[in-house]
């Protein structure tokens, strides 16, 4: 006998990749149910072979539920997450709603899938950022090897990380231009289509904005406290896949043979790094797959112990719907869940 999931956010970008990785990963399922907003009852989606008509999540009955995967954004989470998990059903969430809190843990399973046992305290398991999500992936073989000080990253974030509406933005604005038609952004704060955009989220007071302070503090509370990091996060005309630059400055030595080498050993990371035109990976070439790819590996002689890298990843899935999953088959391997029918 398997699980019950709920997918809370079903019709959208994340919601919808969850349900094909459900399937694609034979995720021990005896019953998905899809929930989205009450515009979407009776929508059809896709779970690999099934198909499955979407339910209103504000009449949805949990008490039968054991795992809830949420992507409804902050305010959607706000309110439901604590009355699913008083039901009975580990919430695992996409927003930035809970990722802060000091009673749920923030988790990629690669790099610490031990805190997961402190989802007890509110019955929630935070998933972080998708720009964080791929950066620590990367991160976790070099600061075991070496000692990360600091990290400098820039990230070139598709629009698809803004949700289904941003990709339609982005579609109609290239439409636009070439009918030479004009363009009214909406989604974004200008352009977006052959254009970029050096802003993703509100501005804060020091001048950053949040999507750069979410960068700083889950890779903190994901990785190490130490680590020092600023970011400069950056909306491009992608329609999916991320992907950053980083420098790194290390507290040990480490030379660019030694970190392809942790890196090629790590779990979840895929290096390709051909000294040659097109011996890298671009995001385009992330898209449906889960490796977080890592390319241009370089030494920084600027710096005692410095190395450069680029790392891509399909922020649909290691970003948000499959690390969310992955957090689930911890729970089980892990024997810290039980399903409710079994129980009974
Ligand atoms: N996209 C990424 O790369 C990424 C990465 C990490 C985290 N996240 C987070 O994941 C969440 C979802 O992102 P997304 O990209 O999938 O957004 P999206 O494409 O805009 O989809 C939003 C989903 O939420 C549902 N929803 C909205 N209001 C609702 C309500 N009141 N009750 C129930 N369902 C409601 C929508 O249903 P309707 O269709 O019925 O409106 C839709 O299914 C966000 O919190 C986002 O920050 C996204």
């Amino acid at each position: 006998m398997g699980y019950n999931v709920a997918v809370v956010g079903a019709t959208g970008n994340v919601g919808r990749e969850m349900l094909g990785i459900l399937a694609e990963r034979s995720f021990p399922a005896d019953e998905v149910v899809a929930l989205a907003s009450r515009r979407s009852l009776g929508v059809e989606v896709s779970c690999g072979e099934r198909t499955l008509k979407v339910k209103a999540l504000e009449h949805f009955d949990f008490s039968g539920v054991d795992i809830c995967l949420m992507s409804a954004g902050s305010a959607v989470s706000k309110q439901w997450s604590p009355r699913i998990a008083a039901a009975g059903a580990v919430v695992i969430d996409n927003s930035s709603c809970w990722r802060y809190d000091s009673d749920v843990p923030l988790i990629v399973p690669e790099v610490n899938a031990d805190a997961v046992a402190g989802f007890r305290k509110r019955g929630i398991i935070a998933n972080p950022n998708c720009s964080t999500a791929q950066l620590v992936v990367a991160l976790k073989p070099l600061h075991d090897r070496a000692r990360i000080k600091r990290v400098v990253v820039a990230t070139y974030q598709s629009v698809s990380g803004a949700g289904k509406d941003a990709m339609d933005e982005l579609f109609a604005q290239t439409k636009a231009v070439f009918q030479i038609d004009e363009i009214v952004p909406k989604k974004f704060p200008k352009r977006i289509a052959f254009n970029l955009i050096p802003q993703i989220d509100a501005f804060m007071e020091d001048g950053y904005t949040r999507e750069e302070w979410k960068m700083v503090v889950e890779t903190k509370k994901i990785l190490d406290p130490k680590i020092k990091l600023v970011a400069t996060c950056v909306r491009v005309p992608v329609f999916i896949g991320h992907s950053e630059a980083v420098n790194i400055e290390f507290e040990n030595p480490i030379t660019a043979d030694e970190a392809r080498e942790a890196l090629r050993n790590a779990p979840g990371c895929v290096v390709i790094d051909k000294h040659e035109p097109g011996g890298y990976v671009t995001p385009y070439e992330s898209v449906g797959e889960d490796a977080t790819y890592i390319s241009r590996i370089r030494e920084d002689a600027t710096v005692e112990n410095g190395l450069s890298l680029w790392v891509v990843s399909d922020n649909l899935r290691k970003g948000a719907a499959l690390n969310a999953i992955q957090i689930a088959e911890t729970l089980i391997k892990r024997n810290l869940i039980t399903a409710k029918q079994r129980a009974a």
